[in-house]
């Protein structure tokens, strides 16, 4: 494998720093038609350029704004993923670039953040946020989740820690953590049982907790392994599906999908074939009783399956008695971020079509 290379240190003593910021879309960048429509407005129209307009540069920093996309974050892309995965990884390689501040759409923040973490586990703050009101609004709530961006990316904390934070409604999350549990309040985003890190309170960061030790903890929990090649590098990821389990899941679902499977690995379906199953498990991580027959003949046919919760908060116990999820792999992850990380996992093995 090549490895990334190392990010390079900080610049020398007394030059300013550069905080690049780099704009993928979203509401925070989004335009309605009037002022008090808060919902059917255009995401990802905006320049990142233009959000940055009026908002005061930290002390001994210069920001720096670049487009790596502009979309509303529903219809997020491998694509995206991989040019903003390079972006980032180009930006901690500049010795002059102190921090990343990264705009995205609220709907799939929680995934981009995780895959950030995992993917490139930064020894630079790399910091996301966005906004719930599109940025015509009477109030957006965008420009003050910037500024409060601004503020954690720079904060010591952060500095000294690294990683890949969010932070909206002044709450900050850490990558893992954090999720969208609200589809309309500006305060739209939890940190299931970990709760926020930090509170950004009058341009300050007050911490709950010890920024670096929270990122060290973060590693464990990515699931990954050593990619085969940096995942910017690879254009076709593979096919990870996300299912649930619920009354009534016969695992019809998972047969087509195998079905499917067969066809594109004997060259009669054009779509990736499938390689990997998430399953949001009921309670702790069970699963229908037939759904886990289909599940078992998935695994046979070589697709990796991982099991997780579809409780909004907590984590899957692992059972050594074969009850609930035992006899599955196990992710202590959320199904969103689980989905990352397994795609993550098999571009570091091959993946036979
Ligand atoms: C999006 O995710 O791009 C649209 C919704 C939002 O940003 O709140």
């Amino acid at each position: 494998m090549s490895a990334p290379p190392a990010e390079a240190p900080g610049v020398a003593p007394g030059a300013a720093r550069v905080l690049r910021v780099l704009g993928t879309g979203g509401t925070i960048a989004g335009r309605a038609a009037r002022a008090d429509d808060l919902i059917g407005y255009q995401a990802g129209v905006v320049a990142v350029q233009d959000l940055l307009q009026g908002l005061p540069e930290p002390p001994g920093w210069t920001l720096q704004a670049q487009q790596v996309a502009n979309v509303d974050s529903k219809d997020m892309t491998v694509a995206v993923w991989r040019a903003l995965l390079q972006a980032v990884h180009a930006a901690l390689l500049d010795p002059a670039v102190g921090a990343v501040l990264v705009t995205h759409g609220t709907d799939t923040l929680e995934e981009t953040a995780w895959l950030l973490q995992a993917a490139l586990a930064p020894a630079k703050p790399v910091v996301l946020t966005g906004a719930m009101r599109p940025a015509t609004a009477l109030a957006p709530d965008g420009p003050q989740n910037l500024a409060e961006a601004l503020v954690l990316a720079t904060d010591q904390g952060t500095q000294g820690a690294g990683g890949v934070w969010v932070t909206l409604a002044g709450r900050v999350f850490d990558a893992a953590a954090v999720r969208k549990v609200h589809p309309a309040r500006v305060d739209a985003f939890g940190g299931g049982d970990a709760g926020p890190a930090a509170w950004v309170e009058g341009g300050r960061v007050r911490w709950l907790l010890d920024p670096a030790a929270r990122v060290a903890a973060l590693a464990a929990r990515a699931h990954t392994g050593a990619p085969a090649r940096p995942p910017w590098q690879v254009e076709a990821w593979p096919r990870v599906e996300w299912i649930t389990s619920h009354g009534g899941a016969d695992g019809a679902l998972v047969r087509a999908l195998l079905a499917q499977r067969r066809a594109a690995r004997a060259g009669q379906d054009a779509d990736a074939p499938l390689a990997g199953l998430v399953v949001a498990g009921t309670g702790n991580g069970s699963v229908h009783a037939e759904l886990a027959d289909a599940l078992r003949q998935a695994q046979q046919e070589g697709v990796a399956v991982w099991i997780t919760t579809r409780c909004a908060e907590g984590e899957v116990l692992p059972s050594p008695h074969g009850r609930g999820a035992g006899g599955w792999t196990v992710t202590s992850l959320p199904p969103a971020k689980a989905r990352v990380s397994l795609m993550l996992a098999l571009l570091g093995q091959a993946v036979p079509r």
